[in-house]
């Protein structure tokens, strides 16, 4: 018998607030499906984050369904139990063990969906629901919807009028509570300290795929669930690829290493960037371009508070690095026109941040339509500039050819300013160069 892995009245508080939102719609979130690698081996199950958000419930093949001002407000629809495939597959809960472990007011089996679904949608106007994530729930709602037309015979109504859930969840799951926080931390905590016994362990020789091996390791260890994405293990000129994933090259002496790799914990995801020297001391080259990337970074962080655009952010992060484009020779020019004509892209071609939360580059709305959103306690994001310059470009000086560097710290919104909840992970050039290289404890 397994028990939620968290208190289930959390959950129960977020689908009240929810609820509240809703103002007489329905919502419907089905669980992730589950994902084939090969004949019959799965890939690790990872539940959606709207289900886990609202239920805690971690089992495919089940649905949420939340009916305000209903006198079953809360409906869920779950596998039943099965001594057989339970062998197998291990624990379900079951329906019966649904209701009373997750206090959903009412459980059916995922079997009753379409004859249970027809009735409980009956006098609803609007539903709230995903579509195009999970197929197979896409069809069994087809069908729910088309029979509820069918039902209404000749009156004039069409099918019931679909909302976007994600736009609508991805709000709540923007601003933080003392709940959300509570996980959100602890994920940059491991991440943090995952990237330390990186830095301890790293030196020339060491292949890339090992310093992965020991980040795994430490977030395990600590208490992670899983990755919140697959790591980024990028030394020397492969830091210039900005989603590095073959992570199996050997770090040499006088590269660089750029780790891109945060820790998963209750379903919230770390996402720390480090870029440190392979051998422990940072050559004048690397330095001048580090140095420049970690002023700005540090700028931008001091300059976070409840009111700032996000945009702002963004727009403040690409002015700065051309400004440092400018300085180290890589681009020349009026700042104006180069920017104008998107110049500073070629070494800078992301942006500025993401919220951050159950996914890495989390839910909620950046813009309000076309209109920027100011940000407001609570909400988490990432703070990551960085400089790439191509092994290949002749355009810039050859000193910085090859030199790709990242530094992102995870934020949350304060009533003054911000919390760096990933500073347990050195960035000041003399705190590198101390323990690069220093062992594993
Ligand atoms: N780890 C992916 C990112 O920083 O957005
Ligand atoms: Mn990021
Ligand atoms: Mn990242």
């Amino acid at each position: 018998m397994r028990k939620p892995t968290e208190n289930p009245d959390i959950f129960k508080k977020r689908r009240a607030r929810v609820i509240a939102g809703l103002k007489g719609a329905a919502l419907l979130v089905a669980a992730h499906p589950e994902q084939i690698r090969n004949d019959d081996v799965h890939h690790q199950y990872r539940q959606d984050s709207n289900l886990y958000y609202l239920t805690g419930f971690e089992e495919p093949e089940s649905f949420l369904l939340i009916r305000p001002g209903s006198s079953a407000e809360t409906v869920m629809f779950v596998r039943q139990k099965n001594v057989e495939r339970e062998t197998w597959d291990g624990f379900r809960f079951g329906p019966e063990g649904t209701k009373k472990e997750f206090k959903i007011d009412e459980v059916y089996k995922i079997e009753d969906f379409e004859i249970k679904m027809i009735e409980l949608l009956k006098g609803f106007d609007q539903l709230y629901y995903c579509l195009f994530k999970n197929p197979e729930a896409d069809q069994l709602v087809q069908k729910v919807l088309t029979q509820l037309k069918r039902a209404s015979g000749r009156t004039g109504y069409g099918l019931l009028d679909i909302k976007d859930a994600d736009t609508f969840l991805g709000e709540y799951r923007l601003k933080k509570d003392a709940d959300d926080l509570a996980n959100q931390r602890k994920a940059c905590e491991i991440s943090a300290q995952g990237h330390v016994a990186a830095m301890k362990y790293t030196r020339p020789g060491v292949n890339e795929r090992q310093v992965q091996a020991v980040l795994s390791n430490e977030f395990l260890m600590k208490g992670a669930g899983r990755l919140g994405y697959n790591h980024i293990i990028a030394s020397g000129a492969s830091a210039t690829t900005l989603h590095y994933n073959f992570n199996d090259q050997v770090c040499k002496n006088g590269d660089l290493l750029l780790i891109d790799s945060g820790a998963e914990f209750n379903y919230y995801s770390g996402d720390i960037t480090r870029t440190f020297p392979v051998n422990g001391k940072f050559s004048t080259a690397q330095r001048k371009v580090y140095e420049g990337v970690l002023k700005i970074q540090k700028d931008l962080i001091a300059h976070v508070k409840p009111g700032v655009y996000f945009k702002d952010l963004h727009e403040m992060g690409a002015s700065r690095l051309t400004d440092l484009m400018l300085e180290l020779g890589l681009l020349s020019g009026r700042k104006e026109d180069v920017m104008k004509a998107n110049q500073h892209r070629k070494y800078y071609p992301h942006g500025i941040g993401h919220w951050l939360g159950m996914d890495v580059h989390d839910a909620g709305l950046y813009f309000f339509k076309s209109e920027p959103r100011p940000i407001e306690v609570g909400m988490c994001f990432t703070i990551e500039p960085g400089l790439y310059i191509p092994i290949d470009d002749h355009s810039a000086p050859e000193e910085y050819r090859g030199i790709g560097v990242r530094i992102e710290d995870n934020i949350v919104v304060t009533a003054n300013g911000c919390d760096v909840l990933t500073s347990g992970a050195p960035k000041e050039v003399d705190e590198i160069e101390s323990i690069v290289g220093k062992g594993l404890t």
